[in-house]
């Protein structure tokens, strides 16, 4: 039996991830794959103890039982408000927040409600690599824009704007997905005023912007959105728990609107149970303290990780140093290609990702993303010991004399 699917899914095949991930539940693996956070960055008591708490008060108990609200759980888009005042957005209210399950689905809706088929979506390239399949599920064509110095390439920017008239520029302005690196205030206030410009909408994607170690903060591009140009997307999955499914976006009222509608068809409102979990944890004062017990953690993680890199990894390899986040991007200066060598590696149990799936065109096959965050120090030096050994081997064979 062969089935006829819709042009926006009958081409996706399913990302080379998901088949990575497979392999990764041996316990053997030392897994710089993923992007999971801590297991001791989970607040597991925090949790237990709002859960019942919810569960032994039961007004509370039917109504996060019962059907609710697309928009989002009652006072829970209200306590949205302050957290985006702290990031410097400044003038919303309730109705300029959607509560969503998990930041992926904002991206969805974002692209569910500006995308016909055939339309352009702008990406930076190497982007986030959830992104590039949700934008093509809806018949959009992802095309990349270069990286420049301090965000994306300017330049590059305005050229594909003029000539592709995109419905979305796609942005992760934090500690992007998959390089660990964050655009520059300029930048931020140049790709907004480009946007009203050519008249399209930025997607500002920040579920890390939250985990900075190191470094002084950078107001979000939303900040600098005089046109209601920006749709800011951000998660708790990194800052509480990616199991949790919840996230939100906050755009002008009549963008709100329109995903809300979007979301009925979806999945009618998310988790009213992890909704109150979070509108709980916020009011009880729990979100900062958990976010500052997991920063000397990523910071000791990512230290681990760039001194590794540096000791055992060929001369040929440069790396980014990210300021937070949960990334290392890595290129080698050598004919190499890091998808093949991935099963030298995945042999000797160590898992990476390799470079060209971030990409929406041309893409090297030279790059790695690696995960720092959900391994302890102590296996990030074994795992980086045993990579550098492989990647030295294979940079040797591939040396003109060498080849097999
Ligand atoms: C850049 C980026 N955006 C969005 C997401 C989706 O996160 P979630 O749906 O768990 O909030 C991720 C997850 O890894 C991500 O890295």
């Amino acid at each position: 039996m062969t089935y006829t699917f819709s042009a926006g899914l009958a081409p996706l095949t399913g990302t080379a991830t998901r088949d990575i991930f497979k392999l990764l539940t041996r316990p053997e693996i030392i897994s710089f794959a993923g992007g999971l956070p801590a297991g001791d960055c989970l607040p597991v008591d925090a949790i237990r103890e709002i859960t019942g708490e919810i569960f032994a008060d039961p007004g509370r108990s039917l109504k996060c039982l019962q059907y609710g609200a697309t928009e989002g759980y009652p006072g829970l888009r209200e306590l949205i408000i302050p957290l985006a005042e702290d990031l410097g957005i400044t003038g919303i209210g309730a109705d300029n927040v959607l509560m969503v399950s998990g930041g992926g689905q904002g991206l969805d809706l974002l692209c569910k409600a500006f995308c016909n088929p055939g339309d352009a979506v702008l990406v930076e390239d190497p982007t986030f690599l959830g992104f590039l399949p949700t934008a093509q599920s809806y018949s959009a064509r992802t095309i990349g824009v270069r990286p420049g110095q301090g965000g994306l390439d300017l330049e590059d920017l305005e050229r594909k704007l003029k000539e592709y008239h995109p419905k979305l520029v796609y942005c992760i302005p934090n500690f992007s997905n998959p390089t660990g690196k964050t655009y520059t205030v300029e930048n931020r206030a140049a790709v907004t005023d480009l946007a009203e410009k050519y008249d399209t909408i930025v997607i500002e994607d920040d579920p890390y912007g939250r985990l900075r170690f190191a470094g002084e903060p950078v107001p979000v591009m939303k900040s600098f959105d005089k046109a209601d140009r920006v749709a800011y997307v951000s998660s708790f999955s990194k800052t509480v728990s990616p199991g949790l499914r919840l996230g939100f976006v906050i755009a002008h009222r009549d963008i709100i609107r329109k995903l809300a509608i979007g979301k009925q068809g979806a999945d009618l409102h998310s988790s009213n149970l992890t909704q109150l979990i979070i509108k709980t944890y916020l009011e009880k004062g729990y979100f900062f303290p958990n976010i500052e017990k997991s920063l000397p953690i990523y910071r000791k993680r990512r230290n681990a990780m760039i001194e590794a890199l540096d000791r055992y990894m060929p001369e040929e390899f440069t790396h980014t140093n990210p300021e937070g986040g949960l990334f290392i991007w890595g290129e080698f200066d050598a004919a190499i290609d890091t998808a093949e060598i991935f099963n030298a590696a995945i042999a000797r149990n160590v898992a990476y990702i390799q470079g060209n799936v971030f990409f929406a065109a041309n893409p090297p096959v030279n790059a790695i993303r690696l995960n720092y965050s959900n391994e302890d120090p102590e296996r990030i030096e074994a795992g980086i010991r045993v990579l550098g050994e492989v990647f030295k081997e294979k940079i040797a064979l591939s040396r003109p004399g060498n080849r097999m």
